[in-house]
């Protein structure tokens, strides 16, 4: 048996972060398909657990790496899968990824700005299909980006840099944040409003919060029935924000004008309905999928778990 820690990466994580990490550490993986049962089987011993968003961090997981668990790292920016709460009262530290992820999140939200605005996930199933009967100029008319009113909401690093990214399409940016964005405001000409406002005046809704207890369904029927009827509702936050089912209907009833989603209630489960719905492009959540991203969140996590083995602050505390 070497003397060296054991770091438990619960499913899998990328060469870059996993090269630096066997460096020091004995590390266990437990695979794309590995779930509860497997890490619980997994973690006892563990000085350090490697997580992501769809891996459970709470009381019972820690309890069953022991004591000697010091660092939980996650593989993302969002945490809500961990249970602070826990995590605190038994000494654990907690890491995540932020700023890696930014560019490739805010250019996802981008792609499905865009991508819903003109209606393209529509466009190229009926094509494939054989449905394409020819040039037809009142057909697919979408909405257009320059001078467009685009709601940011939540104005933290991914939404910061998808205004900037919407403003240099001719965007009009409107924003919903705790504080006063000054950077913003005077750089890009945003303007701090109430959701309601942003939700009544946007062409484009795009959501850039974290899940929590009152972010839950943020977007729900009230909500949705604040928007323009040709409003764009992009979400590559986190599921939980948006009240699928309601979504649905809107998109049905033609309530707003169309959606983007990275993310969803329930994942990888998705409701028939959104999947059947009109002018909605899909993507299984994406948002960090870039080479440059994704490698970065590696390594970031690794040189996380070095720290705190090493007796050192990590770069990337949370809570
Ligand atoms: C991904 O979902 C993240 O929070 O980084």
């Amino acid at each position: 048996m070497s003397d060296n820690k054991k770091v438990v990466i619960a499913r899998v994580l990328l060469p870059a972060g996993k090269e630096l990490l066997s460096e020091e550490f004995d590390l266990i993986e437990g695979g794309l398909e590995s779930g509860p049962e497997q890490l619980a089987g997994m973690v006892g011993g563990a000085a350090a657990i490697v997580a992501d968003p769809t891996v459970k961090i709470d009381a019972a997981v820690l309890d069953a790496a022991g004591d000697q668990l010091e660092v939980v790292a996650n593989f993302a920016v969002g945490y809500d899968n961990i249970d602070l709460g826990a995590c605190r009262e038994r000494g654990v530290t907690v890491t995540n990824t932020p700023g890696a992820l930014t560019n490739a999140t805010a250019e996802l939200a981008v792609a499905l700005t865009l991508a819903a605005a003109r209606n393209t996930s529509d466009a190229e199933r009926r094509m494939r299909a054989g449905e394409w009967k020819g040039w037809d100029p009142g057909d697919y008319l979408g909405l257009e980006l320059s001078g467009a009113t685009i709601g940011v909401v939540g104005m933290g690093r991914i939404g910061r840099r998808y205004a900037e990214l919407m403003y240099g399409f001719g965007g009009d940016i409107l924003y919903t944040s705790r504080q006063f964005k000054e950077e913003a405001e005077a750089k890009l000409g945003a303007r701090k409003v109430e959701l309601h406002e942003l939700l009544a005046e946007s062409d484009v809704v795009s959501l850039h919060l974290p899940s929590a207890p009152d972010t839950d369904r943020l977007i729900d029927t009230a909500a949705l029935a604040l928007m323009k009827p040709t409003a764009v509702l992009v979400n590559t936050g986190r599921g939980s924000l948006v009240d699928s089912d309601a979504l649905a209907v809107a998109l049905e009833n033609g309530e707003i004008g169309a959606a983007g989603l990275d993310v969803y209630e329930g994942e990888p489960e998705l409701p028939r309905r959104l999947l059947d719905a009109p002018r909605t492009a899909l993507t299984p959540h994406i948002g960090s999928a870039t080479f440059t991203s994704r490698n970065a969140m590696a390594r970031l996590v690794a040189q996380n778990v070095i720290a705190v083995l090493d007796g050192e602050e990590p770069r990337n505390p949370v809570g």
